[in-house]
Protein backbone atom coordinates (compact mmCIF):
# COMPACT_ATOMS: atom_id res chain seq x y z
CA UNK A 1 0.00 0.00 0.00
CA UNK A 2 1.68 2.89 -1.31
CA UNK A 3 2.36 6.06 1.43
CA UNK A 4 2.74 9.73 0.49
CA UNK A 5 5.26 12.13 2.05
CA UNK A 6 3.65 13.87 5.00
CA UNK A 7 4.41 17.22 3.51
CA UNK A 8 2.84 15.73 0.02
CA UNK A 9 0.46 18.47 -1.36
CA UNK A 10 -3.24 16.82 -1.93
CA UNK A 11 -5.67 19.01 -3.96
CA UNK A 12 -8.31 19.71 -6.32
CA UNK A 13 -8.67 21.59 -9.71
CA UNK A 14 -10.91 23.06 -11.30
CA UNK A 15 -10.93 26.45 -13.92
CA UNK A 16 -12.87 30.05 -14.05
CA UNK A 17 -14.80 29.47 -17.06
CA UNK A 18 -15.89 25.66 -16.90
CA UNK A 19 -17.21 26.50 -13.40
CA UNK A 20 -18.04 30.41 -12.13
CA UNK A 21 -20.77 31.28 -14.41
CA UNK A 22 -21.96 34.85 -13.86
CA UNK A 23 -20.32 35.66 -17.23
CA UNK A 24 -21.41 39.57 -17.23
CA UNK A 25 -21.80 40.43 -14.01
CA UNK A 26 -20.05 42.92 -12.21
CA UNK A 27 -17.81 44.17 -15.02
CA UNK A 28 -16.83 41.03 -16.74
CA UNK A 29 -16.55 41.04 -20.37
CA UNK A 30 -16.29 38.33 -23.01
CA UNK A 31 -13.72 36.04 -22.99
CA UNK A 32 -12.85 33.63 -26.58
CA UNK A 33 -14.81 30.94 -24.67
CA UNK A 34 -17.95 33.34 -24.52
CA UNK A 35 -17.87 33.88 -28.14
CA UNK A 36 -17.22 30.05 -28.87
CA UNK A 37 -19.96 28.84 -26.95
CA UNK A 38 -22.40 30.87 -27.83
CA UNK A 39 -21.44 30.38 -31.40
CA UNK A 40 -24.15 27.64 -32.75
CA UNK A 41 -22.94 24.03 -33.46
CA UNK A 42 -19.60 24.34 -31.68
CA UNK A 43 -20.44 23.23 -27.90
CA UNK A 44 -22.82 19.57 -27.66
CA UNK A 45 -26.14 20.67 -26.98
CA UNK A 46 -25.70 24.21 -27.65
CA UNK A 47 -24.31 24.43 -23.51
CA UNK A 48 -22.47 27.49 -22.88
CA UNK A 49 -20.78 28.57 -19.40
CA UNK A 50 -22.99 31.34 -18.68
CA UNK A 51 -23.76 29.73 -15.28
CA UNK A 52 -21.75 26.59 -15.19
CA UNK A 53 -21.45 25.50 -11.53
CA UNK A 54 -22.74 28.84 -10.30
CA UNK A 55 -19.55 28.97 -8.04
CA UNK A 56 -19.23 32.67 -8.18
CA UNK A 57 -22.19 32.86 -6.39
CA UNK A 58 -21.85 29.84 -4.16
CA UNK A 59 -18.27 30.56 -3.61
CA UNK A 60 -18.74 29.26 0.51
CA UNK A 61 -20.20 26.42 -0.02
CA UNK A 62 -17.62 25.07 -2.60
CA UNK A 63 -15.60 26.22 0.18
CA UNK A 64 -16.44 24.04 2.55
CA UNK A 65 -16.38 21.24 0.57
CA UNK A 66 -13.14 21.63 0.37
CA UNK A 67 -12.39 21.98 3.90
CA UNK A 68 -14.50 18.81 4.56
CA UNK A 69 -12.36 17.12 1.81
CA UNK A 70 -9.63 17.74 3.97
CA UNK A 71 -7.33 18.79 0.88
CA UNK A 72 -4.58 20.61 1.38
CA UNK A 73 -4.56 23.04 -1.54
CA UNK A 74 -6.77 23.82 -4.02
CA UNK A 75 -6.07 24.96 -7.91
CA UNK A 76 -8.25 27.65 -9.52
CA UNK A 77 -7.63 29.73 -12.17
CA UNK A 78 -8.52 33.63 -12.65
CA UNK A 79 -10.77 34.64 -15.32
CA UNK A 80 -8.76 37.21 -16.76
CA UNK A 81 -12.03 39.12 -18.28
CA UNK A 82 -13.55 39.43 -15.09
CA UNK A 83 -10.15 40.78 -13.54
CA UNK A 84 -8.84 42.95 -16.15
CA UNK A 85 -11.99 43.47 -18.99
CA UNK A 86 -10.62 43.51 -22.43
CA UNK A 87 -7.77 42.87 -21.27
CA UNK A 88 -6.19 46.17 -20.76
CA UNK A 89 -5.77 48.72 -18.36
CA UNK A 90 -6.44 49.08 -14.67
CA UNK A 91 -8.03 46.01 -12.65
CA UNK A 92 -11.89 45.92 -12.00
CA UNK A 93 -12.41 46.05 -8.60
CA UNK A 94 -14.95 43.68 -8.10
CA UNK A 95 -13.57 40.98 -10.10
CA UNK A 96 -10.43 41.03 -8.04
CA UNK A 97 -12.50 41.55 -4.63
CA UNK A 98 -14.44 37.67 -5.78
CA UNK A 99 -10.68 36.16 -5.63
CA UNK A 100 -9.43 37.63 -3.01
CA UNK A 101 -12.48 36.43 -1.10
CA UNK A 102 -11.87 33.05 -2.58
CA UNK A 103 -8.41 33.52 -1.27
CA UNK A 104 -9.05 34.17 1.95
CA UNK A 105 -11.34 31.79 2.09
CA UNK A 106 -8.93 28.92 1.61
CA UNK A 107 -6.28 30.51 3.50
CA UNK A 108 -9.03 30.53 6.55
CA UNK A 109 -9.81 26.90 6.19
CA UNK A 110 -6.08 26.13 5.77
CA UNK A 111 -5.89 25.43 2.47
CA UNK A 112 -3.15 26.61 0.10
CA UNK A 113 -4.54 28.39 -2.96
CA UNK A 114 -2.65 27.64 -6.51
CA UNK A 115 -3.93 30.07 -8.97
CA UNK A 116 -3.45 29.48 -12.27
CA UNK A 117 -3.30 33.22 -14.33
CA UNK A 118 -4.98 31.70 -17.75
CA UNK A 119 -6.56 28.69 -18.24
CA UNK A 120 -7.73 29.52 -21.93
CA UNK A 121 -10.39 32.17 -21.22
CA UNK A 122 -8.80 35.21 -23.44
CA UNK A 123 -10.36 38.28 -23.34
CA UNK A 124 -12.54 38.95 -27.17
CA UNK A 125 -11.11 42.04 -27.79
CA UNK A 126 -7.70 40.30 -27.41
CA UNK A 127 -8.62 37.97 -29.82
CA UNK A 128 -9.85 40.62 -32.14
CA UNK A 129 -6.37 42.17 -31.73
CA UNK A 130 -4.69 39.17 -33.41
CA UNK A 131 -5.28 37.06 -30.50
CA UNK A 132 -1.78 34.44 -29.66
CA UNK A 133 -0.46 34.55 -32.69
CA UNK A 134 -0.09 38.11 -31.84
CA UNK A 135 3.28 39.43 -30.02
CA UNK A 136 1.15 42.01 -27.95
CA UNK A 137 -0.77 39.53 -26.00
CA UNK A 138 2.36 37.97 -24.29
CA UNK A 139 2.83 41.35 -23.48
CA UNK A 140 -0.98 41.97 -22.24
CA UNK A 141 -0.17 38.54 -20.49
CA UNK A 142 2.52 40.45 -18.36
CA UNK A 143 0.35 43.24 -17.13
CA UNK A 144 -2.36 40.96 -16.47
CA UNK A 145 -0.13 38.82 -14.58
CA UNK A 146 1.31 41.90 -12.53
CA UNK A 147 -1.75 43.29 -11.56
CA UNK A 148 -2.46 40.27 -10.04
CA UNK A 149 1.02 39.59 -8.10
CA UNK A 150 -0.11 43.26 -6.56
CA UNK A 151 -3.73 42.21 -5.49
CA UNK A 152 -2.77 38.72 -4.76
CA UNK A 153 0.77 37.87 -4.51
CA UNK A 154 1.08 38.40 -0.78
CA UNK A 155 -1.33 35.09 -0.11
CA UNK A 156 -1.07 32.98 -3.33
CA UNK A 157 1.25 29.91 -2.19
CA UNK A 158 1.73 28.80 -6.27
CA UNK A 159 1.31 30.76 -9.44
CA UNK A 160 0.36 28.66 -12.44
CA UNK A 161 1.13 31.12 -15.55
CA UNK A 162 -0.13 28.71 -18.45
CA UNK A 163 -2.23 25.84 -18.13
CA UNK A 164 -1.90 23.48 -21.48
CA UNK A 165 -0.08 25.50 -23.44
CA UNK A 166 -0.56 22.75 -26.46
CA UNK A 167 -4.13 23.23 -26.23
CA UNK A 168 -4.47 26.95 -26.56
CA UNK A 169 -1.98 26.89 -29.51
CA UNK A 170 -3.12 23.55 -31.35
CA UNK A 171 -6.71 23.58 -30.48
CA UNK A 172 -7.65 26.86 -30.52
CA UNK A 173 -5.49 27.85 -33.53
CA UNK A 174 -4.55 24.89 -36.02
CA UNK A 175 -7.86 22.19 -35.17
CA UNK A 176 -10.14 24.78 -34.51
CA UNK A 177 -12.03 22.06 -31.86
CA UNK A 178 -11.43 24.64 -28.84
CA UNK A 179 -11.50 28.93 -28.46
CA UNK A 180 -11.19 30.81 -31.03
CA UNK A 181 -11.64 28.15 -33.63
CA UNK A 182 -9.47 29.08 -35.85
CA UNK A 183 -7.75 26.46 -38.52
CA UNK A 184 -3.92 28.21 -39.45
CA UNK A 185 -1.19 26.11 -38.90
CA UNK A 186 1.52 29.12 -39.10
CA UNK A 187 -0.48 31.28 -36.60
CA UNK A 188 -1.00 28.24 -34.21
CA UNK A 189 2.82 27.84 -34.20
CA UNK A 190 3.20 31.80 -33.62
CA UNK A 191 0.62 30.81 -30.70
CA UNK A 192 2.97 28.32 -29.37
CA UNK A 193 5.84 31.17 -29.52
CA UNK A 194 4.07 33.82 -27.99
CA UNK A 195 2.77 31.49 -25.16
CA UNK A 196 5.90 30.69 -24.09
CA UNK A 197 7.47 34.66 -24.00
CA UNK A 198 4.08 35.09 -22.35
CA UNK A 199 5.11 32.59 -19.56
CA UNK A 200 8.48 33.89 -19.07
CA UNK A 201 7.37 37.91 -19.09
CA UNK A 202 4.40 36.93 -16.51
CA UNK A 203 6.79 35.14 -14.40
CA UNK A 204 8.87 38.11 -13.99
CA UNK A 205 6.17 40.20 -13.58
CA UNK A 206 5.03 37.48 -10.85
CA UNK A 207 8.62 37.29 -8.86
CA UNK A 208 8.92 41.42 -8.82
CA UNK A 209 5.52 41.52 -7.98
CA UNK A 210 4.38 38.45 -5.30
CA UNK A 211 5.31 37.17 -1.75
CA UNK A 212 8.87 36.17 -1.91
CA UNK A 213 8.26 32.54 -1.03
CA UNK A 214 5.66 32.23 -3.79
CA UNK A 215 6.38 29.64 -6.06
CA UNK A 216 6.24 29.60 -9.87
CA UNK A 217 5.16 27.09 -12.34
CA UNK A 218 3.32 26.06 -15.15
CA UNK A 219 1.37 23.90 -15.78
CA UNK A 220 1.87 21.55 -19.57
CA UNK A 221 -0.31 18.64 -21.06
CA UNK A 222 3.16 16.78 -21.85
CA UNK A 223 2.08 13.47 -23.99
CA UNK A 224 3.81 10.28 -23.24
CA UNK A 225 4.35 9.26 -27.33
CA UNK A 226 5.12 5.74 -27.66
CA UNK A 227 5.95 4.13 -30.63
CA UNK A 228 3.75 1.11 -32.20
CA UNK A 229 7.27 -0.75 -32.93
CA UNK A 230 10.89 0.32 -33.30
CA UNK A 231 10.36 1.08 -37.25
CA UNK A 232 8.20 4.22 -35.59
CA UNK A 233 11.23 6.54 -33.87
CA UNK A 234 10.65 9.15 -36.08
CA UNK A 235 7.36 9.50 -35.40
CA UNK A 236 7.61 9.23 -31.99
CA UNK A 237 10.69 12.24 -32.19
CA UNK A 238 7.96 14.40 -34.57
CA UNK A 239 5.16 14.10 -32.03
CA UNK A 240 7.25 14.44 -29.28
CA UNK A 241 8.66 17.64 -30.75
CA UNK A 242 5.56 19.22 -31.61
CA UNK A 243 3.94 18.83 -28.21
CA UNK A 244 6.25 18.39 -25.72
CA UNK A 245 9.57 20.12 -26.59
CA UNK A 246 8.18 23.06 -28.30
CA UNK A 247 7.17 24.25 -24.65
CA UNK A 248 9.65 22.46 -22.56
CA UNK A 249 12.52 23.52 -24.88
CA UNK A 250 12.39 27.37 -24.35
CA UNK A 251 10.47 27.48 -20.80
CA UNK A 252 13.45 25.11 -19.34
CA UNK A 253 16.04 25.09 -21.73
CA UNK A 254 15.71 28.03 -23.33
CA UNK A 255 15.86 27.40 -26.93
CA UNK A 256 13.49 25.65 -29.09
CA UNK A 257 14.73 21.83 -30.45
CA UNK A 258 16.43 22.46 -33.96
CA UNK A 259 14.03 19.81 -35.02
CA UNK A 260 10.98 21.36 -34.67
CA UNK A 261 11.84 24.04 -36.38
CA UNK A 262 13.09 21.86 -39.53
CA UNK A 263 10.11 19.68 -38.94
CA UNK A 264 8.09 22.55 -39.37
CA UNK A 265 9.66 24.72 -42.02
CA UNK A 266 7.45 24.53 -44.76
CA UNK A 267 4.51 25.80 -42.33
CA UNK A 268 6.69 28.79 -40.72
CA UNK A 269 10.31 29.93 -40.22
CA UNK A 270 9.82 31.21 -37.11
CA UNK A 271 10.86 35.02 -37.76
CA UNK A 272 8.50 35.74 -34.94
CA UNK A 273 11.14 34.56 -32.41
CA UNK A 274 13.10 37.58 -31.48
CA UNK A 275 17.02 37.65 -30.37
CA UNK A 276 16.27 37.29 -26.23
CA UNK A 277 12.81 35.38 -26.60
CA UNK A 278 13.72 32.11 -26.02
CA UNK A 279 15.94 33.58 -22.74
CA UNK A 280 12.77 35.24 -21.65
CA UNK A 281 10.90 32.34 -21.72
CA UNK A 282 13.42 30.29 -19.57
CA UNK A 283 12.64 31.81 -16.05
CA UNK A 284 13.68 29.44 -13.58
CA UNK A 285 10.43 27.40 -12.15
CA UNK A 286 10.06 26.31 -8.32
CA UNK A 287 7.83 23.43 -9.39
CA UNK A 288 6.56 22.09 -13.33
CA UNK A 289 2.98 20.98 -12.93
CA UNK A 290 1.88 17.43 -15.29
CA UNK A 291 -1.51 17.26 -16.69
CA UNK A 292 -1.98 12.95 -17.73
CA UNK A 293 -5.21 11.49 -18.75
CA UNK A 294 -3.56 8.80 -21.40
CA UNK A 295 -0.91 8.09 -23.17
CA UNK A 296 -0.05 8.83 -26.77
CA UNK A 297 0.50 6.09 -29.76
CA UNK A 298 2.01 6.64 -33.14
CA UNK A 299 3.38 4.69 -36.57
CA UNK A 300 4.87 6.75 -39.10
CA UNK A 301 1.95 6.49 -41.97
CA UNK A 302 2.38 4.60 -45.35
CA UNK A 303 1.34 7.42 -47.15
CA UNK A 304 -1.84 4.80 -48.64
CA UNK A 305 -3.90 3.77 -46.05
CA UNK A 306 -6.74 5.99 -44.22
CA UNK A 307 -4.90 8.03 -41.43
CA UNK A 308 -6.13 6.86 -38.16
CA UNK A 309 -6.54 9.66 -36.18
CA UNK A 310 -7.57 8.75 -32.56
CA UNK A 311 -5.35 11.44 -30.53
CA UNK A 312 -7.92 11.97 -28.08
CA UNK A 313 -8.55 15.61 -28.88
CA UNK A 314 -11.53 15.25 -31.18
CA UNK A 315 -11.34 15.67 -35.29
CA UNK A 316 -11.51 19.09 -36.26
CA UNK A 317 -11.18 20.92 -39.78
CA UNK A 318 -7.62 20.32 -39.60
CA UNK A 319 -4.77 18.49 -37.32
CA UNK A 320 -3.22 19.83 -34.41
CA UNK A 321 -0.20 17.94 -35.21
CA UNK A 322 1.68 20.05 -37.13
CA UNK A 323 5.02 18.70 -38.69
CA UNK A 324 3.29 14.82 -38.08
CA UNK A 325 2.08 14.97 -41.16
CA UNK A 326 3.48 11.41 -41.98
CA UNK A 327 2.37 10.50 -38.57
CA UNK A 328 -0.54 8.21 -37.63
CA UNK A 329 -2.50 8.37 -34.10
CA UNK A 330 -3.53 4.81 -33.04
CA UNK A 331 -6.15 3.75 -31.12
CA UNK A 332 -4.91 2.24 -27.46
CA UNK A 333 -6.94 -0.69 -26.31
CA UNK A 334 -8.85 0.27 -23.30
CA UNK A 335 -10.59 -0.20 -21.04
CA UNK A 336 -11.62 3.66 -21.81
CA UNK A 337 -13.47 6.43 -20.16
CA UNK A 338 -16.49 8.33 -21.11
CA UNK A 339 -14.33 10.74 -23.42
CA UNK A 340 -12.62 7.88 -25.08
CA UNK A 341 -9.24 8.04 -23.63
CA UNK A 342 -7.83 4.87 -22.64
CA UNK A 343 -7.08 4.08 -19.19
CA UNK A 344 -3.58 3.12 -18.58
CA UNK A 345 -1.20 4.56 -15.88
CA UNK A 346 1.78 3.70 -16.45
CA UNK A 347 2.53 6.45 -19.22
CA UNK A 348 1.81 8.31 -15.82
CA UNK A 349 5.39 6.71 -14.21
CA UNK A 350 7.18 6.95 -17.31
CA UNK A 351 6.48 10.61 -18.13
CA UNK A 352 7.43 11.02 -14.78
CA UNK A 353 10.52 9.56 -15.00
CA UNK A 354 11.40 11.04 -18.20
CA UNK A 355 10.94 14.40 -17.01
CA UNK A 356 12.78 13.52 -13.52
CA UNK A 357 15.57 12.13 -15.98
CA UNK A 358 15.87 15.40 -18.25
CA UNK A 359 15.45 17.61 -15.62
CA UNK A 360 16.71 15.80 -12.67
CA UNK A 361 16.49 20.03 -10.55
CA UNK A 362 13.12 20.29 -11.54
CA UNK A 363 10.78 19.39 -9.15
CA UNK A 364 7.08 17.91 -10.84
CA UNK A 365 3.30 18.25 -9.15
CA UNK A 366 0.02 16.31 -10.52
CA UNK A 367 -1.45 19.61 -11.58
CA UNK A 368 -4.63 17.49 -13.29
CA UNK A 369 -5.51 13.48 -13.33
CA UNK A 370 -8.65 12.44 -13.39
CA UNK A 371 -11.53 10.57 -15.28
CA UNK A 372 -14.55 10.88 -16.93
CA UNK A 373 -17.85 8.19 -16.14
CA UNK A 374 -21.18 7.90 -16.63
CA UNK A 375 -22.14 8.47 -12.82
CA UNK A 376 -25.63 6.98 -12.81
CA UNK A 377 -27.74 8.45 -9.98
CA UNK A 378 -28.40 4.92 -7.83
CA UNK A 379 -31.94 4.80 -6.12
CA UNK A 380 -30.27 5.12 -2.81
CA UNK A 381 -29.37 9.17 -3.80
CA UNK A 382 -25.71 8.07 -4.29
CA UNK A 383 -23.04 8.09 -6.93
CA UNK A 384 -21.15 4.33 -6.41
CA UNK A 385 -18.47 5.93 -9.36
CA UNK A 386 -15.96 3.01 -8.45
CA UNK A 387 -14.70 3.18 -12.38
CA UNK A 388 -13.13 6.66 -11.10
CA UNK A 389 -11.96 5.20 -7.62
CA UNK A 390 -9.82 2.43 -9.74
CA UNK A 391 -8.91 5.18 -11.79
CA UNK A 392 -7.86 7.59 -9.00
CA UNK A 393 -6.18 4.35 -7.62
CA UNK A 394 -4.14 3.24 -10.43
CA UNK A 395 -2.92 6.72 -11.07
CA UNK A 396 -2.04 7.34 -7.71
CA UNK A 397 -0.26 4.22 -7.34
CA UNK A 398 1.61 5.35 -10.74
CA UNK A 399 2.85 8.33 -9.17
CA UNK A 400 4.21 6.60 -5.95
CA UNK A 401 6.00 4.31 -8.32
CA UNK A 402 8.10 7.41 -10.09
CA UNK A 403 8.76 8.71 -6.14
CA UNK A 404 9.93 5.04 -5.31
CA UNK A 405 11.89 5.25 -8.61
CA UNK A 406 13.85 9.11 -8.00
CA UNK A 407 11.02 10.93 -8.96
CA UNK A 408 10.12 13.87 -6.73
CA UNK A 409 7.22 14.67 -7.34
CA UNK A 410 5.62 17.28 -4.61
CA UNK A 411 1.51 16.97 -4.66
CA UNK A 412 -1.67 15.32 -6.89
CA UNK A 413 -4.58 17.18 -7.46
CA UNK A 414 -7.77 15.34 -8.73
CA UNK A 415 -9.57 17.27 -12.12
CA UNK A 416 -12.02 17.59 -10.86
CA UNK A 417 -13.71 18.91 -7.59
CA UNK A 418 -16.91 19.08 -9.17
CA UNK A 419 -19.26 18.23 -12.73
CA UNK A 420 -18.60 21.17 -14.93
CA UNK A 421 -18.03 22.60 -18.34
CA UNK A 422 -15.82 20.25 -20.62
CA UNK A 423 -15.34 22.63 -23.23
CA UNK A 424 -16.84 21.69 -26.38
CA UNK A 425 -18.70 18.44 -24.87
CA UNK A 426 -20.27 20.81 -22.74
CA UNK A 427 -21.69 18.87 -19.42
CA UNK A 428 -21.92 15.86 -20.76
CA UNK A 429 -18.62 14.76 -19.23
CA UNK A 430 -18.56 14.31 -15.43
CA UNK A 431 -15.26 14.39 -14.26
CA UNK A 432 -16.16 15.49 -10.56
CA UNK A 433 -15.70 13.98 -7.15
CA UNK A 434 -18.57 15.69 -6.57
CA UNK A 435 -22.21 15.33 -8.66
CA UNK A 436 -23.55 18.91 -9.58
CA UNK A 437 -27.16 18.74 -10.35
CA UNK A 438 -28.24 20.78 -13.73
CA UNK A 439 -31.48 22.15 -12.69
CA UNK A 440 -30.46 22.54 -8.88
CA UNK A 441 -26.93 22.64 -8.82
CA UNK A 442 -26.75 20.84 -5.52
CA UNK A 443 -23.72 19.18 -5.01
CA UNK A 444 -23.64 15.35 -3.71
CA UNK A 445 -20.67 13.84 -2.85
CA UNK A 446 -20.09 11.16 -5.65
CA UNK A 447 -17.85 7.71 -3.42
CA UNK A 448 -14.77 8.75 -5.27
CA UNK A 449 -14.79 11.97 -3.00
CA UNK A 450 -15.33 9.69 0.15
CA UNK A 451 -12.54 7.93 -1.28
CA UNK A 452 -10.48 11.05 -1.61
CA UNK A 453 -10.92 12.48 1.59
CA UNK A 454 -9.53 9.05 3.08
CA UNK A 455 -5.95 9.16 1.13
CA UNK A 456 -6.14 12.73 2.26
CA UNK A 457 -6.78 12.27 5.94
CA UNK A 458 -3.87 9.30 5.87
CA UNK A 459 -1.97 9.95 2.88
CA UNK A 460 -2.57 6.04 2.21
CA UNK A 461 -4.20 4.44 -0.93
CA UNK A 462 -6.83 2.12 0.66
C1 LIG B 1 -7.70 19.34 -19.52
C2 LIG B 1 -8.13 20.73 -19.13
C3 LIG B 1 -9.21 20.77 -18.09
C4 LIG B 1 -10.22 19.68 -18.28
C5 LIG B 1 -9.56 18.33 -18.47
C6 LIG B 1 -10.51 17.18 -18.64
O1 LIG B 1 -7.17 19.36 -20.80
O2 LIG B 1 -7.03 21.46 -18.65
O3 LIG B 1 -9.78 22.04 -18.09
O4 LIG B 1 -11.10 20.00 -19.28
O5 LIG B 1 -8.70 18.38 -19.57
Amino acid sequence: MPAFPENFLWGTATAAYQVEGAWNEDGRTPSIWDTFSHTPGLVANGDTGDVACDHYHRLEEDLDTLAALGVGAYRFSISWPRVQPGGRGPANGPGVAFYSRLVDGLLARDISPVATLYHWDLPQELEDAGGWPHRDTALRFADYARLMGDALGDRVHTWITLNEPWCSAYLGYASGVHAPARTEPAAALAAVHHLNLGHGLAVQALRSTAAKDARMSVTLNLHHVRGVSEADGDAVRRADAVANRAFLGPMLEGAYPRDLIEDTASVTDWSFVRDGDEAAACQPLDVLGVNYYNPTLVRQWDGASLRETADGHQDGAASPWIGCENVEFVRQPGPYTEMGWNIDETGLTELLLRLHRDYPAMPTMITENGAAFPDPVDADGRVHDEDRVDYLRRHLTAVAAAMEAGADVRGYFVWSLMDNFEWAHGYAKRFGIVRVDRDTMERTWKDSAHWYRDVVATGKLA
